[in-house]
């Protein structure tokens, strides 16, 4: 297995949005690596949330890069707002795209990192003949729409599952979890052969913290703190 630095990405959700700028600047001073900015469209999600605007907002309050995970329907809609916004890299559903190829080829030829997200119902099979499109696979560890879930307790095994399935390819795309992920059970996804790991509630609704919430984190996948 390749070993990448792991990497932690906060994902807004969960931060209190009155005070947003002292929220990310806190995340930066402990650590975090990148920003990962939920948006959500009521219709492939029961939920709504987030949009260009804010990602523009964090886009200025932050040089660490931005991950705009799109569950949205027509995603390729929205491909240039959310670019224009500042994203560095944009993840779309396998079950929303129906000319995924070219999706993610649009998103590469912007100049960004383009991932593939799974729902839990999508088994890693079903996207490994677009892996060389994609820099990123996010095997979600939830149902998508909603912070604050408990992590579903097999999608460690289907990690490895897709860590396999990259390694055998000979390809070094990253593999992120996001749902539910907390000092407790970010090591095992570590241990599968995941790198990038998403955090909303263990971070920004920690009991003592963001900081806190971010060295937890930090020292349960052995990532030492800046
Ligand atoms: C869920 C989102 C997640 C969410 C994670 O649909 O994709 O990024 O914010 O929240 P936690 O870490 O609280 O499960
Ligand atoms: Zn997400």
């Amino acid at each position: 297995m390749m070993v990448n630095k792991k990497i932690i990405m906060p994902s807004i959700l969960s931060a209190d949005f009155l005070n947003l700028g002292d929220a990310i600047a806190e995340c930066v001073a402990a650590g975090a690596d990148w920003f990962h900015l939920d948006i959500m469209d009521g219709h492939f999600v029961p939920n709504i949330a987030l949009g260009p605007g804010v990602v523009g907002a964090c886009r200025r309050a932050t040089d660490l890069p931005l991950d705009v995970h799109l569950m949205i329907e027509n995603p390729d809609q929205y491909l240039d707002a959310f670019a224009t916004a500042g994203a560095n890299s944009i993840s779309v559903h396998h079950e929303v795209c129906s000319q995924v190829r070219n999706t993610l080829t649009t998103i590469r030829n912007m100049g960004l990192n383009a991932g593939i997200a799974i729902s839990p119902g999508t088994a890693v099979d079903e996207i490994k003949d677009i892996l060389d499109l994609v820099d990123l696979v996010l095997v979600m560890t939830v149902q998508p729409g909603f912070a604050g879930q408990s992590f579903i307790e097999n999608s460690a095994e289907k990690v490895r599952r897709m860590r396999s399935i990259i390694d055998a390819a000979g390809l070094n795309t990253h593999i992120q979890v996001d749902g539910g992920i907390n000092s407790k059970t970010a090591p095992a996804c570590a241990e599968a052969g995941a790198d990038y790991f998403v955090a909303a509630s263990a971070i920004f609704q920690h009991p003592n913290g963001i900081t806190a919430g971010i060295r937890a984190l930090q020292s349960s996948i052995e990532v030492e703190s800046k």
